[in-house]
């Protein structure tokens, strides 16, 4: 473990993939829009085959790989701390026309690993973090892109004027009535995931501290609901 990361991530936070699996094909946070986006702004400033691209929490890689197949990176590394996510993102990723290395380690660590990246592409993943550990993540992604490069952020946030707490009595209302089609144990292991996990801060506070280590926000970014894709690229 890195010695600069104040919380020690390991082993499987995240062990839901069947119920995630129903809640990406159900769209119920907005997967369809958000990939929309990322692959509108990876076309945008990259033709396929002309960029690296790291995608840290690549999970299963379910959302990302069609998006892949259509604007296919020159290498894909992609990090996860679930050995499960990885051994499905192996397989969804099999088809890519390119170099795809996946390895089992935390964000922040493959961050430091060395490389720049053309892209690095999170998507869900940060609001695991500390705050203190978002602030170093973004000072380490402002290291790791390559010049012209782009951080393309998806992921929860709160209203700038929620606290956690009402966050988490906002967010659960809101499964209970949309999310249907979950059973009671589903929403009950997703509610105990999110209310132990999850630590989603105000886009403000991200904003602030990419600032702070020179990443520029994009501007045309829709918020849909609490979930939001940000665009960053070094000043
Ligand atoms: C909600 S899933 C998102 C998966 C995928 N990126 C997507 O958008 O569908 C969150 C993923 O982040 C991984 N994860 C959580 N904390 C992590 C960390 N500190 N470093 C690397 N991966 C992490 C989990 O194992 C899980 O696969």
């Amino acid at each position: 473990m890195d010695a600069h990361v104040t919380n020690a991530y390991s082993g499987e936070i995240f062990d839901l993939w069947d119920t995630y699996k129903k809640v990406v094909v159900e769209d119920f946070m907005f997967h369809a829009a958000l990939s929309q986006e990322v692959e509108r702004a990876l076309g945008a400033r990259f033709r396929g085959g002309d960029f690296s691209l790291l995608d840290l929490g690549c999970g299963d890689a379910h959302v990302f790989a069609p998006i892949l197949r259509r604007i296919p990176p020159a290498s894909y590394k992609g990090v996860d701390l679930s050995d499960t996510a990885l051994a499905l993102a192996a397989e969804n990723l099999k088809s890519l026309p390119c170099p795809v290395r996946l390895a089992h380690s935390d964000m922040l660590s493959a961050l430091s690993d060395g490389g720049t990246y053309d892209v690095i592409h999170s998507s869900f993943v940060l609001h695991h973090l500390s705050t203190e550990d978002k602030a170093e993540f973004f000072r380490r992604a402002s290291h790791a892109l390559a010049p012209g490069g782009v951080l393309l952020l998806v992921d929860t946030m709160r209203e700038e004027d929620e606290t956690r707490e009402d966050y988490l009595k906002h967010y659960f209302d809101w499964i209970e009535n949309d999310w249907t089609g979950l059973s009671r144990a589903e929403k009950e292991a997703v509610y105990e995931h999110i209310s132990t996990s999850d630590f989603p801060e105000p886009l403000s506070l991200l904003d602030r501290q990419a600032r702070e280590v020179d990443l520029k926000r994009l501007s045309g970014e829709v918020p849909h609901r609490w979930h939001h894709l940000m665009r960053f690229e070094r000043v």
